[in-house]
C-alpha cells in the first residue's frame, strides 16, 4: 500500500463536487436540464467552436506552455502588460496553484461560511487553517472578512464578487474600499468568475500592480467554455511570476489555447449571451414565483430561489427534481440553504423547469421524493 503524507491521511476522502455525471450514472439515465454548475447552456461562440475543429488536428503537439498568444490578447484587452497576467486550468486550477505558493500547515486563511468551495479544499490539503466568517443575509460580509483576516494574521482572504453561491454582488467601490483595508501580509484573492455577466459598476477598477489583490477570471461561464478548463489571474508581477514555480506547465492544451483565443475575440456573441442571460434569469425568477419560490437579485447566470423553509425542505426539492430529470444545486450551510440554484440555460431547458417545478414542489411537501 502507498503511504501517504499523514496531512493526505488525514484529509477526508470526499471531493467538493459530485458531477452531474455521478448523479445520472445513479439514475440511470441523463438529465433532461443541466441547469446546476452555472455552465452557460447557450455554448461557445461559432468561432470558437471553428478553431478548436482546426486545432484538433495539432492536439499531438502540446500546447505552448507559455500560452503566449492567448496571454498576450488577455493582457492587450485589459490594457495591462501581459507580466501581470497568468493562465491557468479555470480558476480552480489557478486556486490550486495559489494556495501551494502561500499556504503550509497551520498558516491562516479567511474565507465565508457556505462560500465558493474550491478555494478550502486546496487549503485543506495543504493543511492551512481555514477560518469562515458567516454571511451577512445573502452577501458575503467584507468587514468580518477583514474582521477575522486582521484577527488571525491571515495570509490570503477568500471573496467572490458577484457571488456563487448566493447570486449576490457588492458595488465596486465596496470592494474598492476592501482592498484598501487588506491587512499586512495579507492578499485579497477576489474571485470574478461571473465578472462577464455582472453590471455596470460591480467591478472595482483594475491596477495590477496593487499588491493586495489577485483577481481571478474564467472562460467557464459567459464563453461557455467550462469544459476546456481556461481561467486566468491578474495580479502584480512578482506573484504572477511565481506561479512558473508550481504550475502545471503543459497543463493548458492546445485546443484550450485556441478556442479560448477565438473566444475572446467575439465580443458580439458575449453580448448576445449576457441578453439571453438576463432573459433566462427573469424567466427563472417567473417559473419560481408561480411554485411560491422567491428569486433572490442575482448579478450571475445562475439565480437563488429561496424556498422560504429549511435546508432539509431545499434537499428534499433537489432531489425531487433530480428524480424528474431536472439537475440543480443548493448551497450547503444554513441559513442559506434554505434556497436552490438555478443555472440560466435555452428556453428548451427552462420549459423543462416549468413543466417540473410545481410537482417537485408537491413532492417535497408530501415527502414523497
Ligand atoms: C465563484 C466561482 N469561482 C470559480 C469557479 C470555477 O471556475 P473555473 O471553471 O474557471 O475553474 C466557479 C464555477 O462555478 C465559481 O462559481
Amino acid at each position: 500500500m502507498t503511504r501517504l503524507t499523514p496531512l493526505a491521511a488525514s484529509l477526508p476522502s470526499t471531493v467538493p463536487f459530485v458531477g452531474p455525471e455521478a448523479q445520472e450514472r445513479a439514475l440511470g439515465r441523463p438529465f433532461a436540464a443541466r441547469l446546476g454548475a452555472n455552465e452557460s447552456g447557450f455554448g461557445p461562440a461559432p468561432e470558437a467552436l471553428a478553431a478548436m475543429r482546426a486545432a484538433a488536428g495539432e492536439a499531438w503537439m502540446y500546447g505552448d506552455p507559455e500560452a503566449h498568444e492567448l496571454r498576450q490578447a488577455i493582457a492587450a484587452q485589459h490594457g495591462i502588460d501581459a507580466s501581470h497576467v497568468r493562465l491557468g486550468e479555470g480558476i480552480d486550477g489557478l486556486l490550486g496553484d495559489l494556495v501551494r505558493l502561500t499556504v503550509s500547515e497551520g498558516v491562516p486563511v479567511v474565507t465565508s461560511a457556505g462560500a465558493y468551495p474550491t478555494f478550502g479544499y486546496h487549503v485543506a490539503g495543504h493543511g492551512g487553517a481555514l477560518r469562515a466568517v458567516p454571511y451577512a443575509g445573502d452577501h458575503e460580509d467584507p468587514d468580518a472578512l477583514l474582521a477575522a483576516a486582521a484577527e488571525v494574521g491571515a495570509r490570503l482572504i477568500y471573496l467572490s464578487n458577484p457571488d456563487n453561491p448566493m447570486g449576490t454582488w457588492h458595488d465596486a467601490a465596496t470592494v474598492q474600499r476592501m482592498i484598501e483595508r487588506v491587512p499586512e501580509g495579507a492578499t485579497l484573492v477576489l474571485d470574478e468568475a461571473y465578472a462577464d455577466l455582472a453590471p455596470d459598476g460591480a467591478l472595482p477598477p483594475l491596477d495590477p500592480t496593487d499588491p493586495r489583490v489577485i483577481r481571478m477570471r474564467t472562460f467557464s461561464k459567459a464563453h461557455g467554455l467550462a469544459g476546456l478548463r481556461v481561467g486566468y489571474a491578474l495580479g502584480h508581477p512578482d506573484l504572477i511570476a511565481a506561479f512558473d514555480k508550481v504550475r502545471n506547465h503543459f497543463g493548458l492544451g492546445r485546443v484550450a489555447q485556441a478556442g479560448a483565443l477565438a473566444a475572446l475575440r467575439a465580443v458580439g456573441w458575449l453580448d448576445d449571451v449576457r441578453a439571453r442571460v438576463a432573459a433566462s434569469r427573469d424567466r427563472i425568477g417567473a417559473i419560481a414565483r408561480d411554485g411560491g419560490l422567491t428569486p433572490l437579485p442575482s448579478a450571475t447566470n445562475f439565480v437563488a430561489l429561496d424556498t422560504g423553509r429549511d435546508g432539509a425542505f431545499a434537499r428534499a426539492l433537489l432531489a425531487a427534481l433530480a428524480a424528474r430529470g431536472v439537475f440543480a444545486r443548493m448551497p450547503g450551510v444554513a441559513p442559506l440553504d434554505r434556497c436552490i440554484r438555478v443555472s440560466c440555460g435555452p428556453a428548451a431547458e427552462m420549459d423543462v423547469l416549468a413543466a417540473t417545478l410545481p410537482e417537485a414542489i408537491a413532492a417535497a411537501e408530501a415527502g414523497t421524493g
